[in-house]
């Protein structure tokens, strides 16, 4: 069993037709942090919910905000998942070519930085910016779907990315994120991951608080 291993489930896998009930439940689990998906249809091939849903969330939920956006140009967005109270933003590697700037202005922003990598995107490219990040979250699906059948490959990057951050000094931590279950959970935590983002196998299942905590016991 993994120390503290921290579980964020993602509202993606949620039913959108009854939000409050659902982040009830997420508020009287053991859930570290809620996860909470924005796609603009551009960046990936599907669009989610943006601010208007986000500000309803946030108003419900106890659980720090943990943002992750999957879209282009998420530098135009800072200050406003700021001001809904997010406490992490998440933006892509493969979505910002002035990388070093967009972490800066999230961290001047008083939000804690994540980059997160697609599943084709080695662990090296972060080799100049893990310095300064507070996550790297690691795409262990290809990004616009809940549901996606995890890919094994990701164990072996998280392995990469805990050498890279020894390497560094670097204290971040590793999320992980697509295809998490109770069958792929104890898997990442031996490997190294901190925190699993998990959407269907929380919100599909029959007793979401206990598969919080059994993902937690991973
Ligand atoms: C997918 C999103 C995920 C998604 C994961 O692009 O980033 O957060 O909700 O869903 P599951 O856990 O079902 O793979
Ligand atoms: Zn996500």
């Amino acid at each position: 069993m993994a120390k503290d291993l921290k579980i964020a489930p993602s509202l993606l896998s949620a039913n959108f037709a009854n939000l409050s009930e659902d982040l009830e439940k997420i508020n009287r689990s053991e859930a570290d942090w809620l996860h909470l998906d924005v796609m603009d249809g551009v960046f990936v091939p599907n669009i989610s919910f943006g601010f208007p849903v986000l500000k309803a969330v946030a108003r419900i939920s106890e659980k720090p905000l943990d943002v992750h956006l999957m879209i282009v140009e998420p530098e135009k967005f800072i200050s406003q998942v700021k001001e809904f109270g997010a406490m992490m933003m998440n933006v892509h590697y493969e979505a910002c070519p002035h990388l070093h700037r967009v972490v800066q202005q999230i961290k001047e922003a008083g939000m804690k930085a994540g980059v997160t990598l697609n599943p084709a995107t080695p662990v090296a490219m972060l080799s100049d910016i893990i310095g300064d990040v507070d996550m790297v979250l690691l795409m262990s699906v290809n990004p616009g779907f809940g549901g996606q059948k995890f890919i094994p490959h990701t164990l072996q990057k998280i392995r990469e990315l805990r050498e890279l951050m020894e390497r560094r000094g670097s204290k971040a931590l590793v999320e992980v994120d697509g295809g998490v279950n109770l069958q792929t959970a104890p898997l990442l935590a031996e490997a190294g991951a901190d925190v699993l983002v998990a959407g269907s196998a929380v919100f599909k299942s029959p007793d979401m608080i206990e598969t919080i905590c059994r993902l937690k016991n991973s």
